[in-house]
């Protein structure tokens, strides 16, 4: 069942592009949220993410394309007229109120009554936890505060949508980490859309219902976060997300078998099609063992969707606590893999090792236009 057959649709991206001059921005955004979503815009520097916000708040005109909330086209309308609040990576805080003053700005600048006022003040500032520090001024905060100040500040009007820019990365590790569940709790005490930009996914990982992966202005995938992880539409998806990023090599499909480039290594592909392609198998599902411990015995005959086993040399090793990171070189091949935390201090530079690709993990990309082809099980 689509995310979008539970309920209304809340925000419609509708043909929006965007240019700066001669720069093409954004291109062909086809989007829709629905009413209680929370939808992550993920994608490195530069991608977008903010010039596609500031056009659905109505900051920044399209060049094209239509933009709909709440069943209406709001693509002429000021930011004031389209009920949505927004929070900034620079939270901008007036400094010279208190926390009172500034959570209750919105709503004395749409002359709402001083009683009801400071009940919702009072309301919010129990939800994010600020009771304590309404009478301080934003100076006297620190940054999680401060951030947790903007977030009631947009909170205090209780729109049925609210966008993000980045609102975490300002904040230490630990901080951000706390915030993150605090804004998932948040959203689902409120009930309200959300659309949130993040280039950190982990931050999309863990926040989104649906995350919308942005690179050079188009959307290269849209789904749930287990969907993206699992099924990556194409190249870039597969190796902007996963950490560290999945290993592609390149080879040729044929007759239903997948044969790298400069490597002794051949295995089932999975794929009706042929054709030059590119090997997609995640570091965590390359298997490592040393070349000199007790080996499986083969299977007497060799299974069709058998792993296919490679030998190399440990080029690189990091353990970093609960995980190590190794970069084995097998011939021309250099493989990523991430082994348990134990294991990883006994993979030292130098060691010859075993590593093993299972077919059912793998994922295949046309070598040309990076598109996957989807897996057909034998
Ligand atoms: N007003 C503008 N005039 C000209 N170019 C602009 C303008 N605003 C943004 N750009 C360009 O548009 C592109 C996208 O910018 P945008 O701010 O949307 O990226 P972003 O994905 O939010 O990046 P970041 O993660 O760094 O915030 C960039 O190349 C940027 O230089
Ligand atoms: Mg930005």
């Amino acid at each position: 069942m689509s995310a979008l057959a539970t309920g209304g649709v809340e925000v419609a991206l509708r043909g929006i592009a965007k240019r700066f001059g001669a720069a093409e921005v954004l291109a062909g955004i086809e989007l829709e949220i629905a009413a209680g979503e929370l939808v992550v815009l993920l994608g490195r520097s530069g991608c977008g993410k903010s010039t596609l916000l500031r056009i659905v708040c109505g900051l920044e005109e399209p060049s094209a394309g239509e933009v709909w909330i709440g069943g209406r086209e709001v693509t002429a309308l000021e930011p004031r007229e389209r009920n949505l609040a927004m929070v900034f990576q620079s939270y901008a805080l007036y400094p010279h109120m208190t926390v009172r003053d500034n959570i209750a700005f919105p709503l004395r600048i749409r002359r709402v009554a001083k009683a009801e006022r400071e009940r919702r003040v009072r309301e919010v500032a129990a939800l994010l936890g600020l009771e304590q520090l309404l009478d301080r001024r934003p100076a006297q905060l620190s940054g999680g505060q401060r951030q947790r100040v903007a977030i009631a500040r947009a909170l205090v009007r209780q729109p049925p949508l609210y966008l993000f820019d980045e609102p975490l990365s300002n904040l230490d590790a630990a901080l951000r980490t706390r915030m993150r569940a605090e804004l998932r709790a948040l959203h689902a005490r409120l009930g309200a859309t959300m659309l949130y930009v993040t280039h950190d996914q982990i931050e999309a990982m863990t926040l989104a219902d649906r995350i919308v992966v942005l690179e050079a202005g188009r959307i290269q995938q849209v789904g749930r976060p287990e969907e993206i992880y699992r099924a990556p539409a194409n190249r870039f998806v597969a190796t902007f997300v996963g950490s560290p990023a999945m290993n592609l090599i390149p080879g040729e499909v044929q007759g239903g078998r997948f044969r790298a480039q400069g490597a002794p290594l051949e295995l089932v592909a999975g794929s009706a099609r042929s054709g030059p392609a590119e090997l997609g198998i995640r570091p965590e599902h390359v298997l490592v063992a040393l070349a000199d411990a007790p080996q499986p015995a083969p299977p007497a005959a060799p299974a069709p969707a058998a792993p296919a086993w490679l030998t190399g040399e440990v080029e690189l090793s990091e353990p970093v606590g609960d995980r190590g990171y190794l970069h084995l070189r097998a011939g021309e091949l250099v493989l990523r893999a991430s082994v348990p935390g134990p294991e990883a201090f006994r993979y030292r530079e130098g060691a010859r090792v075993r590593a093993a690709i299972d077919p059912a993990h793998t994922h295949l990309f046309d070598a040309r236009t990076g598109e996957r082809w989807e897996r057909q099980e034998p």
